[in-house]
């Protein structure tokens, strides 16, 4: 991106996507994820003079904060999309492997000429437990990933060699330790969503990432009243839709990543809360 240029950039979403085109210069036109077409971008509502500028557009499926997953026929949409308008296709999978009751996520590259079109990154952050440890990949458009690499070769450098090491023997070691972990975020979605449901509260119950989206209340404010009089009432942390965007508002996201124990306690305490 130079400055100046357009990207698309899906609304609620990781903050991260917004914020690098902030720091290219360039200007986010936000594509709203709407509840009513499955917290999915809806391609064809965006402006065709907005498409024609557009450089690139951010996709993330299965998606932080919705937990909405994506099935290659919307993929293959998104392909047929970015070559009518010329835009590249920037997929983020980092949740790739937390998925449960059988589920699978497809990848954006699975989709016909993908490659053409656009790149995917993964990472180890959620796949191999290594939040905070910055090491991933990008596949896919070699022109799209010689662009990247121009800038952050200048930008950070090498990954912390240590880092690297246990990173390629996570890679090359056996993943028979993740059905056990997705068993086990799966056994804490259910006792979230389930005391939600007895709460009145209507949320997915997710098939992929560790997160639970659900709306806020009616009667508790906007979403960062109902979080933070949470906060301060029942020490119970939930984090505001409207901090991932406008269209966000409504809704709060619970992370799985406590106990299911620490989670029921958590659910009995916002329980007490709504009295
Ligand atoms: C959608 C999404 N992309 C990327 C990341 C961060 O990945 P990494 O730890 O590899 O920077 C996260 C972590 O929260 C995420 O939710």
């Amino acid at each position: 991106m130079d400055p100046g240029d357009v990207a698309l950039v899906p609304d609620p979403a990781y903050p991260a996507y917004a914020a690098g085109v902030a720091i290219a210069g360039g200007v986010a036109v936000k594509v709203p994820l709407l509840e009513e077409n499955n917290f999915l971008p809806d391609l064809e509502a965006i402006p065709q003079d907005v498409a024609r500028q557009a450089k690139m557009i951010w996709v993330n499926y299965p998606n932080n904060p919705t937990s909405a997953e994506a099935n290659l026929g919307f993929y293959q949409e998104l392909v047929d999309w970015a070559r009518r308008y010329d835009v590249a296709v920037i997929a983020d999978n980092p949740y790739s492997e937390i998925c449960f009751d059988d589920f699978c996520p497809p990848s954006f590259l699975m989709a016909g000429g993908a490659r053409e079109v656009g790149i995917e990154f993964n990472s180890l952050s959620k796949a191999y437990n290594c939040c905070g440890w910055r090491i991933g990949m990008a596949l896919g458009n070699k022109e799209i990933i010689a662009a990247m690499m121009k800038v952050k070769s200048h930008s950070d450098r090498g990954i912390y060699y240590p880092i690297q090491v246990a990173a390629t023997a996570a890679l090359n070691g056996p993943i028979d330790f993740m059905e056990g972990r997705n068993k086990m975020f799966t056994e804490r979605r259910d006792v979230v969503v389930d005391a939600l449901s007895k709460l009145g509260i209507k949320a997915a119950r997710p098939k992929a990432t560790f997160y639970v989206w659900a709306p806020v209340p009616k009667g508790h404010g906007n979403s960062k009243e109902f979080c933070f009089s949470l906060l301060e009432k029942e020490a119970v942390w939930m984090i505001p839709g409207s901090m991932y965007g406008q269209y966000g508002e409504g809704y709060f996201r619970i992370a799985l990543t406590h106990s299911a124990e620490r989670l029921g306690e958590a659910m009995a305490r916002m329980a007490r809360f709504l009295g």
